[in-house]
C-alpha cells in the first residue's frame, strides 16, 4: 500500500470523522474542524491517504492548495507521481496542532484501525513536526491518556518526555492526561535524532512496498 500526506481541507472532514469515531470517545464538530483549518495562522491540520497505486501528481489549483510538507515531499519521492485524483484515494489517518506562543501542540492524531502498525501514525506524526518547524514553533507538546501506552511509545520514539500530569482531564471517564514535551526542535540533537528516525521510517516505508509488489507477483 502506498501513503502519501497532504494538509486536511473542509472537503475531508466527513472521512477524518470517521476514523474519529474509531478511535476517540469524544469527537469534534465538523464546525470545530473547519474553524482549526481555516486558521491557518496557527493550526496545521493533515491527513494521509493510502493507495494501491503510487499517488498522483497534484496540479494547478489543488497543487496550490495542498502544499505538501517536507514529509509530503519524502513521501512522494517514495512513492513516485502517476496520473489520476488524490480525491479517490481515502483517508487513513489525521492528526493536527496549534501554535500556543512559541510552543505546537498536538491537538489530535488517529489513524483507521486497520491501517494501524504500518507507520502512518508516524508518518503524521513527522508531518505535524514539519508543521511545528514551519510555525517557529520551539518545542513540542500534548496531552495523551494515562492508560495510553501504545500512543505514548510512539511519542516516547520521537523524543517527548513525561512532564507531569493533568488529573481527571478527559470527562469521558474522569482519566488523568499524561502531559508530554519534547527538547528544543531547533537543537542539533533532537535533528539528530529525527533524521535517524526518518532514515528508518523511510525505509519500513520502501520494505513494505516491496513486500506488497512481491505478494502480488507471487499471486
Ligand atoms: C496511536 C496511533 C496514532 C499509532 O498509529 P499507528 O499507525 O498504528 O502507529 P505506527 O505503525 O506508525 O507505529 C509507530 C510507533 O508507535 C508505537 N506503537 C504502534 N503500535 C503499537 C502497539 N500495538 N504497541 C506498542 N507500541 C505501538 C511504537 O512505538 C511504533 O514504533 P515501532 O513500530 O518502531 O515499534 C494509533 O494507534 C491510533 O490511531 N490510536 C487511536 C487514537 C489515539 O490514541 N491517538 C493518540 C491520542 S493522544
Amino acid at each position: 500500500m502506498y501513503y502519501f500526506i497532504e494538509p486536511m481541507t473542509e472537503d475531508d472532514i466527513p472521512e477524518v470523522q470517521q476514523i474519529e469515531s474509531q478511535s476517540f470517545t469524544t469527537p469534534w464538530s465538523a464546525n470545530t474542524y473547519k474553524r482549526e483549518i481555516r486558521n491557518t495562522a496557527s493550526c496545521r491540520y493533515l491527513v494521509v491517504r493510502s493507495s494501491p497505486t503510487p499517488p498522483p501528481p497534484r496540479t494547478g489549483r489543488d497543487q496550490a492548495q495542498r502544499r505538501p510538507s517536507i514529509i509530503g515531499q519524502i513521501a512522494a519521492a517514495l512513492f513516485p507521481p502517476a496520473n489520476g485524483s488524490t480525491h479517490s484515494s481515502p483517508i487513513i489517518g489525521y492528526g493536527g496542532l496549534w501554535l500556543t506562543v512559541d510552543d505546537a501542540h498536538v491537538t489530535t492524531i488517529g489513524v483507521d484501525p486497520q491501517h494501524r502498525g504500518f507507520g502512518v501514525g508516524e508518518l503524521l506524526l513527522n508531518g505535524l513536526i514539519d508543521a511545528a518547524y514551519e510555525l517557529r514553533a520551539k518545542m513540542l507538546t500534548l496531552e495523551v491518556r494515562v492508560s495510553n501506552t501504545v500512543a505514548q511509545q510512539l511519542y516516547l520514539k520521537y523524543g517527548f518526555q513525561p512532564a507531569g500530569t493533568r488529573p481527571r482531564y478527559y470527562t469521558d471517564n474522569g482519566e488523568d492526561a499524561l502531559i508530554m514535551w519534547t527538547e528544543a526542535i531547533d537543537s542539533p540533537e533532537y535533528q539528530s535524532r529525527l533524521s535517524e528516525m526518518r532514515r528508518q521510517l523511510y525505509a519500513r516505508l520502501q520494505r513494505q512496498v516491496a513486500e506488497k509488489r512481491s505478494a502480488v507477483r507471487v499471486s
